[in-house]
C-alpha cells in the first residue's frame, strides 16, 4: 500500500519557511515579503482590521447588504478613507474603480483597495454556464474562456473574480449545480485547474489576468435535499474521495483564494471550520493565499448555532483560518477587540493581512494603483472580436444532442417552412443565464442575438420561418396554445424551444420538482399531436426531467443557458453547420425519487444488473435503477466504433505506468468529435470502489471514415483512492480498464493486475 504525500509535503515546507528565509541580497530591490513585513510594522489594529473587511458598492447584490448605495454614501467614504475597507466587490468598470480607489488612497498609509467581482462565465462576452461549459469536455476551450472573461475583467478595473466554482454537485434539486462542473471529482478536477490556469493568466501583475477563488469550501453541492443553504453531513472518507479533490486541484494550480462556504460540514460551519482552513488548506495543502469568507457567512455562524454573537463569530471564523469578511460587520466591530482582551492572537491577524498585502504587492498596486484602470484599454478589450468567436465556439461544443431518432436534426430546410414556437424562441440576454456580469452601458439588445433571429438571418432562400410564443416559462395561461397550432400546422417543422427561466437555476434557486415549468409540456403534446417532424430544445441551468418529451419527441436538444452566442450556436447545430458534441458532465435521472442518482456508485451486496431492480436486488419496485441520461453521454450527426482495446501490460508494479490504446472510427457520413472516456474499476479493495470512475478522457475530430489511435496512460495517480485512515493509496488487484461514449456504453474492456 502506497501512501500519497508527494506536493502536499513540499508546500508544508514551503509554508513553515519564515518570510525572511525568501529574502534577496541587501542590494537588489526589496523582495514582496520585505516590502510586506515593512508596510505591517506601520499598521494600526485598525488598519490591520481594514485589510480584512470587504463590503459590496452598488453592483449585483447577491446577499443581505450591510450598506445600502456606493462610495458616495457616507459609511462607505468615511471606512476607505480611514483605511476601514481593504476590498470591495460588485465595483466594475474603469470609471467606478477610479473612484473608490482614490478615495480608499486618501487613507493615511494609501493602501490600495482590491476590486472583488462574480465573474463566472464571461465579464461582457458572456460564456455558456459553467455546467454547459463542463458538458464540452473541451479543457483548452474552457481555459480560454476563463483566459478571456479575465482579460475582460481586468480591463474593468477587476482584480479578483469569485471563481472557479468547484462544488460537485450530484443533487440536481440544488440551484448552483449551474455554476460548476457536475457530479465527477476527477473531471471536476480538471476543469478547476483549466479555469484557474485561464484566469490567472501569467499570474499576478499580468494585466489581463485577475486572481482566481476556489469556491465554495467545502461541500456544498452535497445540501441535504438539495436545499439551499442546507447542512452538509457526510463521512470525512467521501469528503475526501469525492467533494475535495476539485478544491485541491484548484490548490495545486495555484488558486490565489479560496473561499467558504454558507454550509456547516457535520454540524461545524464551513466559515468556521478549522479541519477544512487550518489543517487541510493552509495546512496540508500548504496554500498561502487569501481565504474570503462567503457573503456573511462569518454572522451566519449566530444563525448556525455556532456563535453566541458577532463577536464571537469574528473570533471563531479568524481562528479557524478565514482571513477577510465579506460583508458581515464581524471583523470592522469586533477583531481588534479581540486582539486586545488577547482572545484572538496578534500573529494570526497579522498573518492575514500578510496574505492579502502580498496579494497587492504581486499585482503591483502599490507601484501602480490605477494600473487596471486604462479606459482606452477597456474600450478595446470589450470590444474585441474574437471574444465572441470564442463564445461561439464554447457554446458550439457545450449543446448535448439527446435523441435524434427518427432523424430529424440536422434540419433539411430548403424551400420549405419552419415554425419555431415557445417561450425561448425569443430569448436574448436571458440566455446568459445566472451569474453574468450587467454592464451598464451595454446594449443588450443589439449585443445578443436571440436563437429565432439568428435562424431566420441563415434560413436559405424560399424558407418559410414562423413564430409563436405558444405559452410562458411558468404559469397556467394557455391563451396562445391556438396561435401556435396554427402556425405549426402551415409548417413542415416545428421547432419548440421550452425550459426553465434563467432565474430558476442558481444561488437561492433550489426546486423541489423538476419537470418543465407551467404548461410547457402541454404544449408540446399539442403540438406533437400534429404528427410533424418535432425537435425540442431546452434551456436550464440543471438536469430537468421530461420522460413524456423523452419517450415521444424525435429529436432534443439541451442547450443550457449558451450565454451571449446561444443563437447562433443553436442555429448551427440545427442547420448542421456543427455536429453536436456535447457530454453530460452530470446525471440525469429519470424521476425525482431517483435523487441523488449518480454514475460512480457502488455496486451494493444485491446488485441489480440491467435497467431494473429483480425482487431482492437494490433498486425500486416502482421505478428502473438507470437514469433517463447518463454521465457522459451526448449523440452526434455521426457514428463512432471503438476496436482493438491494448494493454501494454497485464501486470503493474512500482511507479510504471499501464498504456491503453484503442482504435476510433468515424463510420458515420460527416466529420465529428467524439469523447472517449476511460473509466477503471477496482475490483476489491480495503474500501469498496466505486462500480466505475472516471479517470480521463480524450476529445478527437475524426472526418468521416476516418480512423485513429487513442492512448491512455494509468499509473498511481488514477488507482489511487481514500482509505479509511484518509490516506491516498493504491493497493494491488485486479483493475477493469473500461473505455466507452458515456458512463453507460462501455464500448471495450481489458483487465490488468496491480501487483504493489
Ligand atoms: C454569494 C455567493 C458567492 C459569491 C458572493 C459574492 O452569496 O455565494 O458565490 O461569490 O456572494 O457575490
Amino acid at each position: 500500500m502506497q501512501q500519497f504525500r508527494g506536493l502536499r509535503s513540499t508546500l508544508l515546507l514551503a509554508a513553515l519557511l519564515p518570510p525572511c528565509a525568501f529574502a534577496g541580497s541587501p542590494s537588489a530591490a526589496p523582495t514582496v515579503e520585505e516590502r510586506v513585513e515593512k508596510l505591517l510594522a506601520q499598521m494600526t489594529i485598525e488598519e490591520k482590521v481594514g485589510q480584512l473587511t470587504q463590503y459590496s458598492g452598488s453592483g449585483a447584490v447577491t446577499g443581505p447588504v450591510s450598506f445600502e448605495g456606493d462610495v458616495r454614501h457616507s459609511n462607505h467614504r468615511e471606512l476607505l478613507e480611514s483605511g476601514r475597507i481593504g476590498s470591495m466587490l460588485n465595483v466594475t468598470g474603469t470609471n467606478a474603480t477610479r473612484q473608490y480607489q482614490e478615495v480608499a488612497l486618501r487613507s493615511r498609509l494609501h493602501i490600495p483597495l482590491l476590486f472583488g467581482q462574480d465573474v463566472i462565465h464571461g465579464y461582457k462576452m458572456i460564456f455558456p454556464i459553467p455546467l454547459a461549459e463542463a458538458a464540452s469536455w473541451d479543457l483548452e476551450g474552457i481555459e480560454r474562456s476563463a483566459r478571456i472573461a479575465a482579460t475582460e475583467a481586468a480591463a474593468g478595473g477587476v482584480h479578483w473574480t469569485f471563481a472557479p466554482m468547484v462544488d460537485i454537485a450530484r443533487d440536481p434539486r440544488w440551484g448552483r449545480v449551474m455554476e460548476g462542473a457536475g457530479e465527477d471529482p476527477w473531471l471536476g478536477s480538471r476543469i478547476a485547474e483549466a479555469r484557474v490556469r485561464g484566469f490567472q493568466g501569467k499570474g499576478p501583475g499580468d494585466l489581463t489576468a485577475v486572481m482566481a477563488t476556489a469556491k465554495h469550501f467545502a461541500a456544498y453541492g452535497a445540501a441535504i435535499g438539495g436545499r439551499e443553504y442546507n447542512s452538509v453531513d457526510m463521512s470525512l472518507r467521501t469528503l475526501w474521495e469525492i467533494y475535495l479533490p476539485p478544491f485541491e486541484a484548484a490548490a495545486r494550480a495555484g488558486a490565489d483564494s479560496f473561499m467558504n462556504s454558507f454550509n456547516d460540514l457535520n454540524g461545524i460551519p464551513a466559515t468556521g471550520n478549522a479541519y477544512l482552513l487550518n489543517d487541510i488548506l493552509k495546512g496540508r495543502w500548504g496554500f498561502t493565499g487569501i481565504v474570503v469568507s462567503d457573503w456573511g457567512s462569518i454572522g451566519e455562524m449566530v444563525p448556525h448555532g455556532y456563535a453566541r454573537d458577532l463577536e464571537q463569530a469574528a473570533q471563531e471564523a479568524i481562528t479557524a483560518g478565514n482571513d477577510m469578511d465579506m460583508e458581515s460587520d464581524a471583523y470592522r466591530n469586533h477583531l481588534a477587540g479581540l486582539v486586545a482582551q488577547g482572545k484572538v492572537p496578534l500573529a494570526r491577524v497579522d498573518d492575514a493581512v500578510r496574505r492579502v498585502l502580498r496579494k497587492k504587492f504581486e499585482l503591483g498596486l502599490f507601484d501602480d494603483p490605477y494600473r487596471f484602470i486604462d479606459p482606452e484599454r477597456e474600450r478595446a478589450v470589450l470590444n474585441d472580436p474574437s471574444h465572441r468567436k470564442a463564445a461561439r465556439e464554447m457554446a458550439d461544443r457545450s449543446i448535448v444532442l439527446l435523441r435524434n431518432s427518427p432523424r430529424v436534426l440536422p434540419l433539411d430546410v430548403k424551400g420549405r417552412t419552419v415554425a419555431f414556437i415557445g417561450p425561448l424562441a425569443k430569448a436574448g440576454k436571458e440566455n446568459h443565464g445566472g451569474w453574468a456580469v450587467s454592464l451598464p452601458d451595454v446594449d443588450y439588445e443589439r449585443f445578443v442575438t436571440t436563437p429565432f433571429d439568428a435562424l431566420r438571418a441563415r434560413l436559405p432562400q424560399g424558407t418559410r420561418l414562423l413564430y409563436a410564443r405558444g405559452c410562458s416559462v411558468q404559469g397556467e395561461d394557455r391563451s396562445g396554445f391556438a396561435e401556435a397550432l396554427d402556425v405549426a400546422r402551415q409548417a413542415d417543422v416545428i421547432l419548440v424551444s421550452v425550459g426553465e427561466d434563467w432565474t430558476m437555476s442558481g444561488e437561492a434557486r433550489a426546486r423541489a420538482h423538476l419537470g418543465l415549468p407551467g404548461v410547457q409540456e402541454d404544449l408540446v403534446k399539442e403540438l406533437h399531436a400534429l404528427g410533424k417532424p418535432m425537435v425540442v430544445l431546452i434551456g436550464a441551468g440543471r438536469p430537468l426531467i421530461f420522460p413524456w418529451i423523452s419517450e415521444n419527441v424525435p429529436a432534443i436538444l439541451y442547450t443550457w443557458w449558451l450565454g451571449t452566442e446561444a443563437g447562433d450556436a443553436i442555429t448551427d447545430v440545427l442547420l448542421g453547420d456543427v455536429n453536436p458534441s456535447g457530454r453530460l458532465p452530470i446525471t440525469f435521472p429519470r424521476s425525482m425519487g431517483q435523487i441523488p442518482l449518480y454514475y460512480n456508485h457502488l455496486n451494493t451486496g444485491r446488485p441489480a444488473p440491467g435497467d431494473a431492480a429483480k425482487e431482492y436486488t437494490t433498486g425500486y419496485i416502482d421505478e428502473k435503477n438507470v437514469p433517463r441520461y447518463a454521465f457522459g453521454f451526448g449523440l452526434g450527426y455521426t457514428t463512432f466504433e471503438y476496436s482493438g482495446l491494448r494493454l501494454d501490460r497485464k501486470e503493474l508494479r512500482g511507479d510504471g505506468k499501464v498504456r491503453a490504446s484503442l482504435e476510433v472510427a468515424n463510420t458515420g457520413g460527416v466529420a465529428g468529435d467524439e469523447v472517449v472516456q476511460l473509466y477503471l474499476h477496482q475490483k476489491v479493495a480495503s474500501v469498496v470502489r466505486p462500480v466505475k470512475e472516471l479517470k480521463g478522457f480524450r476529445r478527437v475530430h475524426l472526418a468521416p471514415g476516418e480512423r485513429r489511435r487513442v492512448e491512455f496512460e494509468i499509473g498511481r495517480e488514477e488507482l489511487s483512492f481514500i482509505d479509511m485512515a484518509l490516506h491516498r493509496v493504491t493497493e494491488p488487484g485486479d483493475i477493469e480498464v473500461l473505455i466507452g461514449a458515456s458512463s453507460e456504453d462501455i464500448r471495450q474492456r481489458a483487465e490488468f493486475s496491480l501487483l504493489d
